[in-house]
């Protein structure tokens, strides 16, 4: 009796150690990325306002990396968010884009841009759209048809330079343009001008708390996206109208049309809506890239010697024709370096939001459906396990390098930029047109800030002078 009793406790017991030890594995499965959330409601936001604010923010990401490792969770703009300061989890969390993720904007964004823009889309409408969008930006297109305008219209603004300039400022007329051209034909004129004025209200409703009856600034920038859309609308019903009557033209906006021609019919509100998020991804964007690089070449003026070197070949090469050509562009390879090490040392764009639309497991934690998830470019492009000096503005460090693993400023997977080539030829061109054309220096002493945006305090100002340009 006294042994069967004491069998029965033995199973009791093992059978308890061994349901224990699986709810604790299983808990462990479960377990959430380690980290801090900060107070009720504020979370840490402004503790990351504070440091952005800063010209070294790192020490945010960085305290907390080394506290918790590369991937954690805080609560940020309102709600718990799991953080990825890792390049292999950010491209799991990109390429899953529709499977395990999907892209999350707060409705104040949404307003903005429009419930019909690819940023939004979702599913086989997005990937149709995408690569619409990439079919029109590809390196062929801009070969044969887009580089010309580029290059004519960066020439054009810069014809009027003189004296002091406010670098930012000029850098986005001139994308502001470019944009245009590509979009709906049209050159710069008084209508573009004004569309811009208007459009620049609409920009800075992106970056305002969003509270439609107390912020002046969003209910400023609603007003005049509804006057952008308006504006649009009309060039869309002028263009239809030409359409009918055989007029054929080469931009985004053909590009729509002719897509109406398979299954697919786009109303006007879907094409406008769809415009003004291609303004609003490829405007502030490249136009920062422009201007960040002439200051990290300010501040470095050794890569700058060695980048008038490269685009003075090319002009002597060139003879009387100032006009770049394809060939020319492909001819840059320090350009294409300061343009990298631009773009991974200022990152425009720092990091891509998402939604975990199930549990899914990253690293050895469990991040589960529903979850808010900020995949950080900036964050690894800083990395100093995966840059060597990671903070520091080193062009030369391309010319060593073909791994592109840590470096993915336009993304990745379905939602890759599809304007990064694009911006790339846009800031290689305007580049080449400075450089041989000005010398400059910076005005009075400036400095980089990323919040709410990435930018210089002062909007770079610099005072030009032109140069002599001899041709042999
Ligand atoms: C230096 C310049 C640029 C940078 C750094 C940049 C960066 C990025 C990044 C990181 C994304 C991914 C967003 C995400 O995954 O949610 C993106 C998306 C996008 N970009 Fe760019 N971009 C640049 C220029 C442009 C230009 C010139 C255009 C114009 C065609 C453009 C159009 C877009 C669009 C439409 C999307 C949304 C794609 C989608 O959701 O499917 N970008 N960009």
């Amino acid at each position: 009796m006294i042994t069967i009793t004491l069998l029965s406790l033995i199973i009791t017991l093992s059978l308890s150690t061994i349901t224990l030890l699986l709810f604790t594995a299983s808990r462990r499965k479960l377990r959430s990325p380690p980290g801090s959330i900060g107070l009720p409601f504020i979370g840490e936001t402004f503790q990351l306002i504070a440091a952005y604010k800063t010209e070294n923010p790192e020490p945010f990401i960085d305290s907390r990396v080394s506290k918790y490792g590369t991937v954690f969770t805080t609560h940020v703009f309102g709600e718990r968010t799991v953080f990825s300061a890792d390049a292999e989890s950010n491209r799991f969390i990109l390429q899953n884009e529709g499977r395990f993720f999907e892209a999350s904007y707060p409705s104040s964004i949404a307003n903005l841009v429009g419930k019909h823009s690819l940023l939004l889309m979702r599913g086989s409408l997005h990937r149709r759209m995408h690569s619409l969008t990439m079919s029109f930006a590809n390196s062929t297109i801009i070969k044969d048809h887009l580089l010309v305008d580029i290059d004519r219209l960066v020439r054009l603004n810069l014809d009027n330079w003189t004296g002091r300039i406010f670098l930012m400022e000029e850098a986005k007329k001139i994308t502001f343009e470019l944009t245009l051209k590509q979009l709906l034909s049209i050159d710069p004129c008084e209508w573009t001008e004004n569309l811009r004025k208007e459009y620049m209200l609409v920009i800075e409703g992106f970056f305002c708390i969003p509270i439609p009856f107390f912020s002046l600034t969003y209910r400023r920038a609603i007003q005049a996206r509804k006057r952008v859309t308006e504006a649009l609308h009309l060039v869309v019903r002028e263009r239809r109208v030409e359409r009918e009557k055989g007029v054929k033209k080469n931009d985004m906006l053909a590009a729509l049309f002719d897509s109406d021609c398979d299954d697919v019919t786009f109303s006007d509100d879907e094409i406008v809506d769809f415009l003004v998020s291609l303004l609003v991804a490829g405007y502030d964007t490249t136009s920062t890239t422009m201007t960040l690089a002439v200051k990290f070449l300010t501040d470095t003026p050794s890569a700058l010697a060695q980048l008038k070197e490269e685009h003075e070949e090319i002009r002597k090469r060139k003879g009387a024709s100032v006009a770049l050509e394809w060939d020319d562009y492909k001819s840059m390879p320090f350009t294409q370096c300061v343009v990298n090490e631009t773009l991974r040392l200022s990152n425009i764009i720092s990091g891509v939001f998402r939604r975990a639309m199930s549990d899914v497991k990253i690293k050895d934690y469990t991040i589960s459906k529903g979850s808010k998830v900020f995949a950080s470019l900036r964050a690894v492009h800083l990395g100093q396990d995966n840059f060597e000096d990671a903070r520091v503005f080193n062009p030369w460090r391309w010319q060593k390098t073909s791994d592109l693993t840590n470096f993915m400023p336009f993304g990745g997977g379905p939602r890759r930029c599809p304007g990064y080539e694009l911006a790339r030829v846009a800031l290689s061109v305007f580049l080449h047109h400075l450089i041989t054309r000005f010398s400059w220096i910076p005005a009075e002493e400036d400095k980089l800030v990323f919040f709410p945006t990435t930018r210089t305090q002062k909007r770079y100002p610099i005072i030009v002078q032109r140069r002599n340009v001899v041709v042999e």
